[in-house]
This record gives structure tokens, C-alpha cells and sequence, in this order.
């Protein structure tokens, strides 16, 4: 086998047979197959696409270039969430607590934020003295004894993405469906866990801008998950308009706080109740109540205790950034349109998120909203507070604002629903 017949077969538009695509996920974590040959078929993959067949090898391979975890020897059943992507998304703060409080455990390996929206692990990491980087070892300790860990996925878990991933970045070959299916639940299936829901965002903030691109992605991670015996649902969900009042890092999670102590925007708690009554479902526990587990304080006796197993401060000041700044509405009448896409990329100019790898995020950096689509504006009164620890980001990040909001006569606002459809 060699890598220019595989790219050769793919170019031409043909389908990759089972022994071309193992060979070469395989070859490619190796470093027998070069980046440059990678990159040619990822870009022949994003023009001519992949049947279901291809994208569920290419999955097994991706699994196989690694580790798979095996969480069998824990009491409970193991439910985990993914979310495609979006601005404000912090719902996995508040819901790995509450689902391990309703009795499933959640092992959620999460990322870090990547151009406009925000990454779970560096929201986490503005608690002072709270690690990402958990061993093997301790990750089976915190999921055990607390029943939730929110961590970095180790290097051993679908290394083969890991690689791939950072390719189709500088490539122009991340908006590919059977890529994004394929890399989202080579890892999800990789880390072990039993029960899976996905939350598949659509809209301007979100990589698939359409319903029904968004609906085909979760059609195919769903069928994904069935072939490997994991039980996953989806959620298709808007991303036009941010969720909740916040976008940024010390921002979101005080926001996250703010629902587990029974509170938040109705928005967020909405959808992280309705994505824990899945994982619920999903795991087996159908009667678990968690809107009682919000009321009650013991989602957040959880997220404390998760905190804390993980080296943070549970009581700690989060913190601020040093300046401030306040937009405010041009006109009176109703806000019918703050787009998240312009929020995400306006957060990220002041410093919420890093346009490479490795470059540092500002805790305190970000956007809080004072409005939101629907609501009555009168001309003058604060839209948005603007925060960063470098004032010379301000001018760019209110550029990045400026089609972003839309106010208008009540007449022209149609609200649309959070939750657009389920699949699975
Ligand atoms: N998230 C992933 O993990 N992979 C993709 O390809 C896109 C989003």
C-alpha cells in the first residue's frame, strides 16, 4: 500500500476500500505517511466526501491508533455530553455536576477554545489552582469519588485525530462532515464512556450554519455511536444569538455558578436540563429529576466537590480584567438580532480566546450581555460591557460588533426556539 494511490482513489471520487483507510490512519499516526500527503487527502475528502461505510472505518481507525478507556469497573453508568461548538456554550460546567448528582457518572473530556468560541478547559482554569491535566489514574479517582471530572483528554486517546486535527486547521479542511463526525466520535467513543449526547449547534456562531447541515452531522455521529455500542442522542440546537449574558472565560463560569445555586439565565438552564434529561435517559436512570438536583443544592455540592478534587478553590474570587467598557443602543425599540458569531469573534479580540495553540487566554476577558433578542431597548441604556486587560483591544473588538445588532419595531422580531430537534 502507499500513500499516492490512497490520495489518487479518494481524488478521483472514488469510495476508499477498509484495508486503504486502516493502512493509512495507521501509516499517518506512525509517521510513515507525511503531512503533506495528509493534508492532500483531507482536501480531497472535503471536496468528493466519504460514504457511511468509509466515515465508520475511518472512525474504527481513528479509535484503534489508541487507547480506549474502560470506566466498567465504576458502580454507575457513565454519560457524557459533547457540544459542537458555539459562543457562551458553557453548559458543561453546570451539567457534568448535575447529572453526577442525579447518579450517572460523567467523564467529560474537554478541549480548549480555538478562534471565536470558548474552550471548556480554559473557562475552568480561571479558578484559582483548578488542573486540566489529570493521569489515567486520577481521572478514574475524581470520576469515583465525586461521580464527575471535567479534564484534557490524554495523549494516548485517538492520537491519530490529535494529528489529523491540527492538520485540517491550517489546511482549510475543517468544515468537512465526514472529518468533523469522524474526529468528534473517534474521541467520545475512544474515552469509554456508555451513554452519549450531542449537542449540535446551528446558526452564524457555530461551524455548521444551517439546520440541515447540522442535522446531517448529527445523523451520521448518531449512526457512529450505534456501530460502536454507544447510546447517543442529539440535540439540534440554535447558535445565532449567544447563550446566556456572558462569552469569556472568569465570566462564564460565574454565570455556571449562578444555575447551580438554583438561578442563571433562563436560556442555559433550559438547555442544561434538557441535555441532562437525556444523558439520564441515555444511561438508564429515566426517573432522575434534574430540576429538583438545581433547586435542592446538590448539583452544586458536586461542582464543589469537583473543584476541589481538582486543585481549585471552590470559594475563591474569580477574576476580573482591569478595564470596562459599555455599549449602548443607537435607537429605542426591540433588540431583534445580536448575532453570536460577532459576540464570539469580539470576546476573542479582548483576549477571551488565542488565535494559536499556544498562545495564553486573559481570565477575565470578555462580554457580558445586558439585552437580549426580544427584549425593549430605550436609546442610550447598556447593551454590552466590554472587559480586557489590554484597553487597545477595545477599538477592534467593537468593530467586530458593528453589523452585529439589529433593533427594530416589535413587529419585525420572530423568536425562535433553543431546542430546534432531537435525533436519535
Ligand atoms: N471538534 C472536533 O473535535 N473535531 C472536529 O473536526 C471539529 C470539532
Amino acid at each position: 500500500m502507499d500513500a499516492i494511490s490512497v490520495i489518487r482513489a479518494k481524488r478521483d471520487r472514488g469510495e476508499l476500500t477498509g484495508e486503504q483507510i486502516d493502512w493509512i490512519i495507521d501509516a499517518y499516526t506512525r509517521g510513515v505517511v507525511a503531512d503533506e500527503q495528509m493534508s492532500a487527502l483531507a482536501m480531497a475528502v472535503y471536496l468528493n466526501g466519504m460514504t457511511r461505510s468509509e466515515i465508520s472505518r475511518w472512525t474504527a481507525a481513528m479509535i484503534a491508533s489508541g487507547e480506549r478507556m474502560d470506566f466498567s469497573a465504576l458502580p454507575r453508568p457513565t454519560a457524557d455530553k459533547h457540544s459542537t461548538g458555539g459562543v457562551g456554550d458553557k453548559i458543561t460546567l453546570p451539567l457534568a455536576p448535575l447529572v453526577a448528582a442525579c447518579g450517572a457518572a460523567v467523564p467529560q473530556l474537554s478541549g480548549r477554545g480555538l478562534g471565536h468560541t470558548g474552550g471548556t478547559l480554559d473557562k475552568l482554569e480561571s479558578i484559582p489552582g483548578w488542573r486540566a491535566s489529570l493521569s489515567n489514574t486520577e481521572m478514574m479517582d475524581v470520576l469515583r469519588d465525586v461521580g464527575s471530572v471535567i479534564c484534557a483528554a490524554g495523549d494516548g486517546l485517538a492520537p491519530a485525530d490529535k494529528r489529523l486535527y491540527a492538520l485540517r486547521d491550517v489546511t482549510g479542511t475543517v468544515e468537512s462532515l465526514p472529518l468533523i463526525a469522524s474526529s468528534i466520535m473517534s474521541k467520545k467513543i475512544a474515552e469509554g464512556t456508555g451513554a452519549l449526547v450531542l449537542d449540535v449547534k446551528a446558526g452564524s456562531g457555530a461551524f455548521m450554519k444551517n439546520a440541515e447541515d447540522a442535522r446531517e452531522l448529527a445523523a451520521t455521529m448518531v449512526e457512529l455511536g450505534a456501530d460502536h455500542g454507544v447510546r447517543t442522542v442529539a440535540l439540534l440546537t440554535d447558535m445565532n444569538t449567544p447563550l446566556g449574558l456572558t462569552a469569556g472565560n472568569a465570566l462564564e463560569v460565574r454565570e455556571s455558578v449562578e444555575v447551580l445555586a438554583g438561578g442563571g439565565p433562563a436560556d442555559v438552564v433550559e438547555l442544561t436540563v434538557a441535555l441532562a434529561r437525556e444523558m439520564l435517559d441515555a444511561a438508564g436512570l429515566p426517573d432522575a429529576d434534574p430540576a429538583k438536583a438545581l433547586a435542592d443544592g446538590s448539583a452544586m455540592d458536586v461542582w464543589r466537590e469537583m473543584v476541589t478534587a481538582q486543585g481549585g478553590d471552590a470559594d475563591a474570587e474569580l477574576p476580573w480584567a482591569r478595564e470596562r467598557h459599555v455599549v449602548t443602543a443607537a435607537t429605542s425599540g426591540v433588540l431583534t438580532r445580536l448575532d453570536a458569531y460577532a459576540v464570539g469573534l469580539s470576546a476573542w479580540r479582548l483576549g477571551a480566546g488565542r488565535a494559536r495553540k499556544e498562545d495564553p487566554v486573559q481570565a477575565g476577558a470578555g462580554i457580558q450581555l445586558h439585552a437580549r433578542p426580544g427584549d425593549h431597548i430605550t436609546a442610550g441604556a447598556p447593551l454590552l460591557t466590554l472587559h480586557t486587560d489590554t484597553p487597545g483591544a477595545f477599538a477592534y473588538a467593537e468593530a467586530a460588533l458593528e453589523d452585529a445588532i439589529e433593533i427594530g419595531p416589535a413587529e419585525s422580531y420572530a423568536s425562535t426556539p433553543l431546542i430546534l430537534d432531537r435525533v436519535g
